[in-house]
């Protein structure tokens, strides 16, 4: 009966005239509105709303949702709405601080279900000038498509760096297993071929052989072992990372320092995986493309977060190529995903590769 009451009287405020002393225009602009708008009285309890707010809450056939002109605006909310991260009475704390004038404005995230499932809200809270009086409004925005495709994009960018992880994998294995094995068997053949040649022409072309075989197997073996991701394997991130380098500098020839100055190692388990192909990507591209004499790998502790460093002596990226290949994009999906960032330096003396990693919080 009381539900009832109420929407007789909500309806009977709706346009020309919708009460509570606010103007025509006022109601007209919000009414033009997406978003669910409603203005609150001093005593907090709803003095108008728009179009879109009627749509969405006040329905005689859902006292959950029914919610309308004259009705306090915080019981509905803590009713309605999971906030997060913040609780229902923080909501309401904040508006009575934006009412007080001790806040210029509010802005939350919320989640509620309705009868087509759940709806993520942008929250506004700020208060406005009105005919001399200052009012508070409150949007909300329902931003559930924006949420669900960043959710959507997210899982894709996610299964692309799998599937990536596991192309490149394959293709390691098949270097290691297949080719440079055709190449240990081309330079036995080579091996068997003994003087006399008969020309110098061929002796000369069988010493190019063999050197241009033993060229090509150690770049096979750089490649499929920077193909091959590095596996964790329990030993934690700093060992494996420690082993990884070695590894390289073996391969490659090329010194690489690294120093890991990380107190904290256990906040730092769910990044693991991503330390470890953002250096694997990095020294990759040192030796494909930097031309360097030296390259340094750092990763460094704080307070509240991680930064690594990849670092080279070499020609220096140029900043139009960072923005082509898939590698430095991937490196930077790799930052994004936890939440952390990854920039590029590139100058006449080397390259940096800088990634920040937020940190879990201290147990
Ligand atoms: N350390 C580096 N020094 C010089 N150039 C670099 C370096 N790292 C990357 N680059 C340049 O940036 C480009 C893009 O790198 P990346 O996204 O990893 O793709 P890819 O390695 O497959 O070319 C490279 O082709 C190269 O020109
Ligand atoms: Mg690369």
């Amino acid at each position: 009966m009381e539900v009832a009451c109420k929407l007789t009287v909500a309806k009977a405020l709706r346009p020309p005239d919708r009460g509570g002393g606010i103007t025509s225009t006022i109601q007209c602009l919000i009414d033009a509105m997406p978003a669910a708008i409603v203005i609150l009285a001093d005593d907090l309890s709803i003095l108008q709303s728009n179009r879109r707010w009627h749509d969405l809450f006040e329905q005689e056939s859902d006292p959950i949702s029914d919610c309308g002109i004259g009705d306090p605006y915080c019981d509905f909310a803590l009713k309605l709405w999971e906030f997060s991260p913040v609780s229902p009475k923080q909501v309401a704390r904040e508006l009575k601080i934006v009412a007080a004038g001790e806040k210029g404005g509010a802005s939350l995230t919320a989640e509620t279900t309705l009868s087509d499932g759940v709806h993520h809200w942008a929250i506004s809270i700020f208060p406005l000038k009105i005919d001399n009086r200052v009012r508070i409004i409150v949007s909300h925005e329902d931003v559930t498509t924006t949420v669900r495709l960043t959710e959507e994009r997210r899982t894709r960018a996610t299964e692309l760096l799998t599937a990536q992880i596991e192309d490149r994998r394959h293709l390691g294995r098949e270097l290691h297993d297949s080719t440079a094995q055709h190449l240990v068997a081309m330079s036995l053949v080579l091996i068997g071929l003994q003087p006399p040649y008969g020309s110098s022409a061929i002796s000369e072309a069988v010493a190019e052989l063999k050197s241009l075989v033993s060229q090509v197997t150690q770049e096979v073996r750089i490649y499929s072992y920077l193909l091959h991701p590095p596996e964790l394997a329990g030993v934690g991130i700093a060992r494996a990372l420690e082993d990884y380098v070695k590894g390289f500098v073996r391969r490659t020839g090329l010194p690489v320092s690294f120093e890991w100055n990380v107190a904290q190692s256990h906040r730092l388990v769910s990044a693991e995986v991503a330390i470890l192909r953002i250096v694997q990507e990095a020294l990759g591209n040192v030796h494909r493309h930097a031309d360097a004499a030296q390259a340094w790998v750092l990763g460094n502790q704080t307070d509240n977060e991680f930064s690594l460093v990849i670092a080279d002596s070499g020609r220096g990226i140029d900043p139009t190529a960072a923005e082509t290949g898939v590698g430095i994009a991937s490196m930077r999906a790799r930052a994004a995903e936890l939440g952390g960032t990854l920039s590029i330096h590139g100058s006449t003396t080397g390259t940096l590769v800088i990634a920040h990693l937020p940190l879990a919080p201290a147990a």
